[in-house]
């Protein structure tokens, strides 16, 4: 059976106090930090079930969530692991090693950008800038930085998130 969409109490009543910050009327201000609520709530993705839950509870259509979701890489708009490493390939990065780091973590997790480990602990993903330039190359997973990475340092990375996440949800 599938999981029902609906926020938590305590949850609504954050979502609830955030509305409040946006005049009467305007309440599709609060979208983006609605977004990533449902996101964290809903095992770390939007799926249209969700995103038409947002689009009730903000009072607007489904596709002005949609198109917001869809727009922003910080929204998953398909299932992620635990960990998603979110690489940064814009220039800084790129001249610094991106390429080498996605092509390593690609061998090394057996998957491809976009994909997920089969046993649903790691999803690579490639993303634009992330503001971290001067310590290229980066990700990011989770709320954390993880900057001038090189090959070692990104099988380091691995075996600490693995590690941490066989206890916790999500990185
Ligand atoms: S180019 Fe990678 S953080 Fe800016």
């Amino acid at each position: 059976m599938s999981k029902e969409i609906k926020f938590s109490d305590e949850t609504l009543e954050v979502v609830a106090k955030i509305i409040l910050r946006y005049p009467e009327g305007r309440q599709k201000s609060a979208l983006l930090p609605v977004l990533h609520i449902a996101q964290a709530e809903f095992d770390g993705w939007l799926s249209s079930e969700v995103m038409d839950y947002v689009a009730s509870i903000l009072n607007i259509k489904p596709i002005e969530v949609y198109e917001v979701a869809s727009f922003y890489s910080m929204y998953n708009l398909k299932p992620v692991g635990k960990c998603l490493l979110e690489v940064c390939r814009t220039g800084p990065c790129m001249l610094n090693g991106a390429e080498d780091l996605v092509a390593h973590f690609e061998n090394k997790l057996n998957i491809k950008d976009g994909e997920t480990t089969a046993d649903g602990m790691f999803t690579l993903k490639t993303v634009e800038c992330l503001g971290s330039c001067g310590t290229a190359p980066m990700l990011q997973c989770g709320a954390d930085y993880y900057e001038n990475l090189d090959n070692q340092k990104a099988d380091a990375l691995l075996d600490k998130l693995r590690d941490e996440n066989q206890r916790s949800r999500y990185c």
